[in-house]
């Protein structure tokens, strides 16, 4: 395998900055947005409240300047987790809200319970009335709350409306994500007072008057990490474009280095290259900045070739490990025990029809089609296209046989 791959914009760092632009009446500029089924949902759901939104060559346009409360439809909200996220802007706007649930990749439970514990302590009352979610306040106020588990949503949330009102909050606790720390970056830039960014606490001084800015989204670490570790399960030599900070990259270049691969950063980009040959070992997903969730399923499709015997726990979420049973159609040695996936190295995996169903899950399902033997047919792609602007062309140029067929 032998190419460049140019990074596309961050996900999960562009679609909370899209909620956060309802905070301003005006014109918002996103530059460096990815083309991807998440954003589009994001803009839909913001249409509804009478916002316009256009997305062209990578340029995003939110005007917010006629916007108008009005409730999310569950059609809508359930197509992505980071729908919740309006919740807090909404709040802060309207002092209401009324949406249907948030859906999102099935990896667990998902319960949104530190979300509403932190609005109900910055004096929002929120019912659940058959699967919808209700809220409204009598005057939204700040709070010291301390969440009981880092979650990036919920951090993203409590931080939105935070900042959106004339109030000072505290929040303990929170996510310290590169995709949080981006929100910071931008409610500062529109108006808001937060000390702490990058830390435990967050004092975030809001203001009820924020103004539209233009925002330049960073790259996507989770894409960047997946070709990262594609290029380290293959005999290559690919370039990397676009990195702006490596740092949000660290713990993906640390596993690739100890799985064999040699990387060396030049400017704004990485050069990787792999002999193909991976070295088994022992791995833990956790909370930035250590090893990416969202990269376990790839990381597990990257070990079926390794040599022995590879352990991965998994300690953000309860239920990740739909990736087992598909690497299994293809041969793989894989075996899951509680929060733990067990993974014996093959020399040979051999190609199979095998089923995407979720974003990451089926990015890696792409990885091991690569590596094994033969074609691999993956169904239910619309799941990959949430996230990767185009996983087909990218791999494609690095000299793989891929088509949509
Ligand atoms: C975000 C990312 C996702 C990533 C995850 C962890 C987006 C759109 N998604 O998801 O790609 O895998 O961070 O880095 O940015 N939890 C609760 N109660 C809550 C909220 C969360 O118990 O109210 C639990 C979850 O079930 C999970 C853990 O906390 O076990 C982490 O979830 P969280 O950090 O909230 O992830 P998301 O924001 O959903």
């Amino acid at each position: 395998m032998k190419g460049t791959v140019s990074i596309q914009g961050s996900k999960n760092t562009v679609l909370p900055i899209i909620a956060a632009t309802l905070l301003a009446n005006g014109v918002s500029v996103i530059y460096n947005c990815p083309h991807i089924e998440d954003v589009k949902v994001m803009c839909k759901l913001l249409e509804c409240l009478n916002v316009k939104t256009t997305l062209t060559n990578h340029v995003l346009t939110i005007d917010t300047s006629n916007a108008r409360y009005a409730c999310l439809p569950e059609e809508l909200t359930c197509k992505l987790r980071s729908s919740v996220l309006l919740l807090g802007s909404m709040l802060a706007k309207w002092e209401k809200a009324r949406l249907g649930m948030p859906g999102g990749c099935a990896i667990g439970m998902r319960p949104i319970d530190i979300h509403i514990d932190g609005f109900k302590a910055m004096n929002v009352n929120v019912d659940c009335d058959e699967g919808v979610l209700c809220c409204a306040s009598s005057g939204l106020s700040g709070c010291d709350y301390t969440l009981r588990y880092p979650s990036v949503g919920a951090t993203e949330n409590l931080l939105i409306a935070a900042s959106g009102i004339e109030s000072v909050t505290v929040l303990r606790g929170v996510a310290k994500e590169p995709e949080v720390i981006e929100l910071c970056k931008y409610l500062t830039s529109m108006g808001a007072c937060i000390e702490g960014i990058g830390t435990d606490v967050l004092i975030i001084k809001g203001c009820a008057l924020l103004k539209s800015v233009t925002y330049t989204n960073v790259y996507d670490r989770i894409v960047a990490g997946t070709y990262l570790l594609l290029a380290t399960a293959m005999n290559s030599e690919v370039r990397l474009t676009g990195i702006n900070d490596i740092s949000y990259l660290k713990n993906v270049i640390l596993v690739c280095i100890k799985l064999g691969a040699c990387i060396i950063k030049i400017n704004d980009s990485i050069r990787i290259a792999s002999d193909g040959f991976v070295k088994a070992g022992d791995f833990s997903t956790g909370i930035y900045p250590d090893f990416p969730t969202d990269l376990q399923p790839v990381l597990a499709a990257v070990l079926m070739r390794a040599s022995g015997e590879s352990v991965i726990t998994e300690t953000v979420f309860e239920n990740r490990f739909s990736i087992a049973k598909e690497l299994s159609k293809l041969d793989a040695d894989i075996t899951v025990d509680k929060n733990k996936m067990i993974i014996n190295g093959k020399k040979e995996i051999q190609g199979h029809t095998v089923k995407a169903t979720d974003l990451r899950q089926g990015a890696a399902l792409v990885v091991a089609g690569v590596m094994a033997r033969g074609y691999t047919t993956i169904t239910d792609i619309s799941f990959i296209e949430r996230g990767y602007e185009d996983i087909v062309g990218d791999v494609a140029s690095l000299g793989v046989d891929i088509a949509y067929v």
